[in-house]
């Protein structure tokens, strides 16, 4: 199943080469389509892109490294959070055939060409939910949160926007994250140790850091 849902806004406070932000970024931003290349050393795939979604140009180099460094993942439901136009969910629906994906974002753009790019390389009858956070059902558990989170829209909303996520884990799941080091990626490891979460720092590169977090 594919869901697509209604308009709201977007939460990425990011300066556009436009000089927008993309919380100025709604729907009725002018389309410009484009297609991305994401070359994995397992595989590579083509995107949808657009205008007013993250890293419409290219695929983030976070979001790369943290797909290189991924391990194999336990069957069961995975959920992108934040998923943009969706090169890590794509990702998970191409190397775990069948398995469910779920894909969050507020920005109704990003959800549309996610749930094309979903379409294209996930196998025949695979569970499929790309949905705003509001459509997430209050029952959801998955056994991955795979991750760019939207840093940018601050400390407060990102620890509730974790918070939430990390509650839906499985007993033994885990999230792996990927964050700038110069984002706070130190110090959001140190919040979700606070919290009570294991936090590893499982690679640092190109200034990004990977954090494998559980229980
Ligand atoms: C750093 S981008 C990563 C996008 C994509 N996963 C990628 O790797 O290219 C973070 C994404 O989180 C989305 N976002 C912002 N606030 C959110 C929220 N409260 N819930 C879900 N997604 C959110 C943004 O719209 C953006 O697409």
């Amino acid at each position: 199943m594919t869901r697509v849902s209604q308009p709201v806004d977007d939460g990425e406070a990011i300066v556009t080469p436009e000089g927008g932000h993309y919380f100025d970024l709604r729907a009725d931003t002018p389309s410009r389509p484009g297609l991305v290349r994401l070359d994995l050393p397992d595989r590579s795939l083509e995107l949808h892109t657009d205008r007013g979604v993250f890293s419409a140009d290219r695929v983030d180099p976070g979001t790369k490294v943290l797909l290189i460094e991924l391990p194999e993942l336990p069957p069961g439901p995975v959920v992108d959070l934040g998923c943009g136009y969706g090169p890590i969910a794509a990702t998970l629906a191409a190397r775990r055939p069948g398995q469910p994906v779920w894909a969050v974002d507020v920005n109704e753009r990003a959800r549309q060409l996610c749930a094309r790019n979903l379409a294209a390389v996930a196998a025949e009858g695979t569970e499929l939910h790309v949905v705003a956070p509001e459509e997430v059902p209050a029952e959801l558990r998955v056994v991955a949160i795979v991750s760019n989170p939207p840093i940018r829209v601050g400390k407060a909303v990102l620890h509730d926007l974790l918070r939430t996520w990390l509650g839906r884990l499985v007993e033994g799941g885990e999230a792996w994250l990927v964050v700038q080091k110069h984002l706070g990626a130190d110090s959001l490891a140190r919040w979700l140790g606070e919290q009570g979460w294991q936090v590893e720092r499982v690679r640092s590169r190109q200034g990004y850091r990977i954090l494998r977090v559980h229980r």
